[in-house]
């Protein structure tokens, strides 16, 4: 009877056992090999993993980290030699663009980027990449790929940037922008066309306005978050409104820009009376300044609290002031960048600067 049992229990520990090296299979071998040889050999079933955070967010102007690490599970003994590569893909979607490409001690850094990124490295499996001198068209989708030889794992990162949008409208009026215009204006404003989330996020801070304007994507849209009559009928639920995709024909809208911090600062300036448009652009020279775009001024509002009573000159000709503090005699209830539109170049008023901070 005593036999058994033995039997039986060595027949319980034999089953146990298979079964376990059935279940963990490679990692039970892996581990064997491990312990009892230090080959580091093609038996080796060992799986690369790739890890970072679904974005960052960061300021123009300064420097960004996305963070990237990989790992081996089970881990290695010696580390291997690896290949980390980022690219880039716009926001406005299009080609995977090369950033950076580090084998080894080795780097190369492409296009755009050389000179401006690097590979952190403050552990061994660290790829995550700094760059410095954020740009407004630096946001979009960054993968970091990690190949080993026999793996090859990826992972993304949304680079995004703090920042204000503005809806933009042509000096000659309400939809004049074709969708390349519409890009341009922008530049010229010290900003770039606004891609979707970040008209969603505006929308979500309150942003409410009736004209449609061009999306990076190539979209046109417009952010309702008060809606009434004359702006897709009282009935209708707060949202973002989209006419789709309308690059294939030459239809012109207004522009939705998108502005970020920016060094420097933007102030209101009237050495000595109001002045017609030239007059207002000489003052700012003669401070040491350069009369503020659009989206500095909306940038100054948005992510400095500007707020000034006095309308005063933009570089495009239009007459704005910023307000953050809505009180009675000084614009209506909302914070807000308030517009005069684009008056006749004689009138007088004050002007709005910016000075670059060195
Ligand atoms: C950004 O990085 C550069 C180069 O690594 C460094 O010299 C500079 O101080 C950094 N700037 C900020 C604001 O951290
Ligand atoms: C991004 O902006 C920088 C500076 O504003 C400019 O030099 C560069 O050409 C732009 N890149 C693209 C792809 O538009
Ligand atoms: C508002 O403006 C009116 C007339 O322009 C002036 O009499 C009044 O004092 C102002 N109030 C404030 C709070 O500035
Ligand atoms: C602005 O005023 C100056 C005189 O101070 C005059 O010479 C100039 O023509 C005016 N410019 C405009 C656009 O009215």
């Amino acid at each position: 009877m005593g036999g058994f049992q033995v039997l039986w229990c060595l027949q319980l520990m034999l089953s146990n056992w298979t079964m376990a090296a059935t279940i963990s299979n490679s990692f039970f071998y892996q581990k064997y090999l491990h312990t009892n040889s230090n080959q580091d050999s093609q038996y080796n079933r060992v799986n690369l993993h790739v890890e970072s955070p679904s974005s960052v967010f960061a300021l123009r102007g300064e420097n960004a980290t996305l963070p990237c690490r990989f790992w081996y599970e089970p881990e290695l003994n010696s580390p291997r030699k690896v290949r980390i590569k980022w690219s880039w893909v716009s926001v406005a979607g299009g080609p995977q663009t090369d950033v950076l490409v580090a084998v080894g001690s080795r780097r190369r850094t492409f296009g755009e980027f050389r000179g401006r990124v690097q590979l952190r490295q403050n552990f061994p499996e660290d790829a995550a990449l700094v760059m410095t001198q954020l740009q407004l068209n630096n946001t979009g989708r960054y993968v970091c790929e990690v190949v080993d030889g026999l793996e090859d794992k990826r992972t993304t990162v949304d680079l995004e940037l703090r920042g204000v949008v503005f809806p933009y409208q042509h000096p000659l009026g309400r939809y004049y922008l074709t969708f390349l215009e519409a890009k341009q204006a922008c530049e010229q404003q010290d900003a770039t066309v606004a891609t979707f989330p970040q008209l969603y996020q505006a929308w979500e801070e309150g942003l409410n306005w009736c004209n449609a304007g061009w999306l990076a994507d190539g979209t046109v849209q417009y952010p309702i978050t008060q809606p009434r009559a004359t702006c897709g009928g009282p009935g209708l639920a707060p949202g973002i409104r989209s006419y789709g995709k309308r690059l294939s024909q030459p239809h012109r809208y207004d522009a939705f820009c998108f502005s970020s911090l920016l060094r420097g600062k933007v102030y209101y300036f009237q050495p000595s009376g109001k002045m017609n448009l030239t007059e207002a652009r000489q003052a700012c020279e003669d401070d040491e300044a350069q009369i503020a775009k659009v989206g500095q001024l909306y940038a100054a509002w948005k992510l400095t609290g500007l707020d000034h009573c006095n309308a005063g000159w933009l570089a495009d000709g239009s007459v704005r002031y910023p307000i953050t503090r809505p009180r009675r005699n000084c614009s209506s209830s909302e914070p807000g960048v308030r517009s005069f539109g684009f008056p006749p170049f004689q009138d007088k008023h004050g002007v709005y600067c910016y000075k670059a901070q060195e």
